[in-house]
């Protein structure tokens, strides 16, 4: 149905009540990808390709989707894929995310450009959480986050290891947009408030230029090593798209993968994720979990 009034059942109802609600920047800046966005079209297209084989005549009157992941139970194989800035959407932004993962018993991965801080994400519902985080230039302030996130209680690391730079975004270009003056990067204000703007932390206005100044683009599998050292958490590599990568991952004490091109958002013209699904399966061969976002 995809209609902005009418009751939202299904993802694409909710996507299109967003665009109706929402002021025109921070809508794109959720729902636009790099360049010309092939990635992100092609994304949603290879799942649409993906065909079941149905099996019938077994029993399915007692049907259980829950699983141990990290050593926790959830009550299915969902998890909330980390993304910046709720507060945009709304004023409650990732409290009230928390609040709805909790109850869904679904694993909440908090961005690093939360705008709640994540001891206030961590004190705003039960529920199993994990940290997402981004490399910067300045270690010390991943080291921080890692302690500050290990204190309240994350159960994991997700490192995004696709973004030593942030993706050519034409829409957020062409709106101009900028982080509206009351939405922040609530996770530097207590030790970093100049980082909670992008303006008063880099030359630029826009999130292209804090993330050029802040972010580490000399990240490699080295930084992977001292980030288990770092911290008593498992440690997660997102963005990953090939067997190669997915193998190195491992090797390097990855406790697992997810397959991801950072919802086309990254490098256009990268592989679909869910195509890339398959050739990491198999190089992975059960050693970690495997997970994957992207057009889902
Ligand atoms: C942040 O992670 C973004 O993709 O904008």
């Amino acid at each position: 149905m995809n209609e902005a009034g009418g009751e939202a059942l299904t993802l694409d109802d909710f996507e299109a009540r967003a665009r109706s609600k929402m002021e025109r920047g921070a809508y794109d800046y959720y729902a636009g990808g790099a360049g010309d966005e092939l990635t992100l079209r092609a994304n949603r297209e290879a799942f649409d390709a993906v065909w079941l084989r149905p099996r019938v005549l077994v029993d399915v009157s007692r049907t259980d989707l829950t699983l141990q992941l990290l050593g926790d139970t959830l009550s299915m194989p969902v998890l909330l894929a980390p993304a910046a800035f709720h507060r945009l959407a709304h004023p409650e932004g990732e409290l009230a995310v928390a609040r709805a993962a909790a109850s869904a018993g679904a694993v909440m991965v908090v961005s690093t450009l939360a705008t709640c801080t994540l001891e206030e994400v961590a004190a705003a519902a039960p529920g199993v959480r994990w940290f997402q985080l981004y490399a910067y230039r300045d270690r010390s302030l991943s080291e921080n986050m890692i302690r500050r996130a290990e204190a309240a209680g994350y159960r994991a690391l997700v490192l995004t290891a696709d973004t030593p730079r942030l993706g050519r975004r034409l829409r957020d270009q062409r709106n101009a947009f900028q982080l509206p003056a009351d939405v922040r990067m609530a996770n530097f204000e207590a030790q970093h408030p100049l980082m909670t703007r992008p303006e008063a932390a880099s030359g630029g206005r826009t999130l292209m230029n804090y993330a050029q100044e802040m972010l580490n683009p000399s990240l490699n599998w080295k930084d992977l090593e001292w980030m288990r050292g770092a911290t008593r958490m498992p440690v997660l590599v997102k963005g990953i798209l090939t067997a190669e990568d997915a193998r190195s991952a491992v090797e390097h004490g990855a406790s697992g993968v997810v397959v991801s091109n950072h919802g086309g958002r990254q490098l256009d013209g990268a592989i679909p994720a869910v195509r890339a699904l398959p050739e990491i399966v198999d190089a992975v061969a059960g050693r970690v979990p495997v997970l994957m976002d992207g057009g889902v």
